[in-house]
């Protein structure tokens, strides 16, 4: 409200919170792995798939969004009958193959006016929450990156606002190094010289959320047999690119800005830096 946002843009926003507390609610059901796999490849949770069905079905009942998108599944869904036009991008539950050693993990959500296979930067708002031993949510509108902790009813509470990614030496390098291109291998021998510290959990959102309040970089790269590396574009890379970025922060494949790339399909991939302005560069000379 503060920032008069288009009210519909916070129903949808509201809906997402409401919604976060009652995948926390899910954590002590299960922490079995489902059996299945999801299009990637990887191996599903249980979860992950229940994460999931809360979101669309919810979003089906509500009508709030015409596409969506999520990790879990095949295609995009389009809801009959919308009360608005907006895109969502979703991935339900990020890092969780943590979710049984009780690390956190987080639901990472990008909004779009329409169609969702459109570009990073012409999202109008992303957020993610945070299921640690707070529940958080990390939101940009485009009009500074808040941060809300939950309370014991279930009430996301500003806690910052208007954060911006300080300056710091952290590093979280996802892949192995044995399999470490040129460019990369000298940007993170860069970092190592210079003091970087390791932080990396192997959940993306958890990695990132520490970037973005303590500074530093996050990077999956392209890697040997695997040049457009791990993480998914839509999903993944552009909303949490978009707050990194709103939060003076910046986000590359390594030759360029992840939010002006056009995806091709719901599924792309792609290398993954992301942190502060001067990491980004240091790889964007190295990589170009
Ligand atoms: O969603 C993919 C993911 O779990 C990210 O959250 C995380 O950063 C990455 O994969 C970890 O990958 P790896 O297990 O290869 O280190
Ligand atoms: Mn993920």
């Amino acid at each position: 409200m503060q920032k008069n946002t288009d009210p519909k843009l916070s129903e949808l926003i509201l809906f997402f919170g409401e919604h976060g507390k009652t995948i926390k609610s899910g954590f002590l059901k299960s922490q079995d792995k489902a059996g299945t796999r999801n299009i990637y490849g990887e191996e599903q949770m249980a979860l992950d798939k229940w994460a999931d069905d809360v979101l669309i079905n919810g979003l089906r009942k509500t009508r709030l969004v015409r596409y969506i998108a999520t990790e879990e599944q095949p295609g995009i869904i389009e809801i009959d009958n919308p009360k608005n036009q907006f895109g969502v991008v979703i991935d339900p539950l990020d890092g969780s193959s943590l979710i049984d050693v009780n690390l956190a993990v987080g639901t990472i959500i990008g909004i779009y006016p329409g169609n969702v296979l459109n570009k990073g930067e012409n999202m109008i708002a992303a957020l993610y929450i945070l299921y640690g031993p707070l529940t958080t949510l990390t939101l940009s509108t485009g009009n500074g990156v808040c941060d809300f902790v939950m309370d014991e009813k279930g009430e996301f509470n500003l806690t910052a606002q208007d954060i911006k990614i300080p300056d710091a030496k952290i590093y979280a390098p996802g892949a192995l190094r044995r399999d470490y291109l040129p460019a990369h291998a000298k940007f993170i021998a860069d970092l190592e010289n210079d003091g970087y510290k390791l932080r990396f959990s192997g959940s993306f959102v958890a990695d990132m959320h520490q970037i973005l309040h303590k500074g530093g970089v996050f990077t999956y790269p392209g890697f040997k047999g695997k040049e457009k590396g791990k993480l998914r574009l839509l999903f993944e890379a552009n909303p949490i690119g978009k707050i990194i970025s709103d939060a003076g922060g910046a986000i590359s494949n390594g030759k360029t800005n992840i939010l002006a790339i056009q995806p091709r399909a719901i599924d792309d991939i792609t290398p993954i830096y992301a942190g502060g302005k001067k990491e980004i560069r240091l790889i964007e000379k190295y990589m170009s």
